[in-house]
């Protein structure tokens, strides 16, 4: 049975993820996937701060935008600025889903050793809208309205988001060894719940996690 950690504060949210990370990267050559989104800047905040060494550490970050305009919107813009210019990460070593060659690995298991995950307010993981097959794999998918409209918020206006995004499938995403969901704020209450909580359904995509063996979630107000 699932259960979500309640977390006192956003900065400790962060800091409680870092540790997990932290101990994740004593692995050999560990292998994370990453995402985007407000939610894990107070992570990338604490990981920074932590100087660890990233220099073994391969990453796969979760989706990306298709046909962006707004470059400093780019989901590779977000992670070079808020942790990659900041680590010793081998460029080499980062991984977008678009960038060829790794993907089909990806989909038949890779070994990750830790999955960081947010949630949209739909229950979407990475771009995995509702309706995702449990059985997706990488692919284009078109953004639903309410998530166009969520991430509007970064664009100068909302005919400014992309309709389109590159997305991580439900089964690489099932395949790592561990999964960690992150949620800051009372609006994600409801949603987090239901997804650990309640039926698993595609019509809630991050509810297919209540089935993972190591799976986690932290939740702050
Ligand atoms: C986007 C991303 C998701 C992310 C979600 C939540 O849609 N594709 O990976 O989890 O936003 O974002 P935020 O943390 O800003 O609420």
């Amino acid at each position: 049975m699932s259960k979500i950690k309640k977390i006192k504060n956003y900065w400790e949210l962060g800091y409680q993820i870092a540790d997990i990370v932290e101990h994740t990267l004593t692995l050999p050559e560990p292998k994370l996937i990453l995402p985007t989104g407000s939610t894990p800047l107070s992570l990338y905040k604490e990981l920074v701060n932590r100087q660890l060494d990233w220099s073994s550490v391969t990453t796969y970050n979760l989706d990306e935008y298709v046909d962006n305009t707004i470059q400093d919107q780019s989901y590779r813009y977000f992670m070079v600025e808020n942790l990659f210019k900041h680590i010793n990460m081998d460029e080499d070593n980062i991984y977008f889903p678009g960038d060829t060659a790794v993907w089909p690995q990806m989909d038949y298991g890779i070994g990750v050793d830790l999955c960081l995950l947010g949630i949209g307010g739909n229950g979407h993981i990475a771009f995995n809208e509702p309706g995702s097959s449990f059985q997706s794999e990488t692919r284009i998918v078109d953004l639903t309205e309410e998530t166009i409209k969520d991430n509007s918020r970064f664009f100068p206006t909302i005919d400014d988001v992309p309709t389109q995004a590159v997305t991580m499938g439900l089964k690489p995403i099932l395949s790592s060894k561990k999964i960690i969901i992150m949620a800051n704020g009372k609006h994600k209450k409801d949603i987090l719940e239901q997804a650990m909580y309640g039926d698993i359904t595609e019509d809630i995509p991050a509810s297919i996690l209540q089935t993972h063996t190591n799976m986690e979630a932290f939740y702050c107000d």
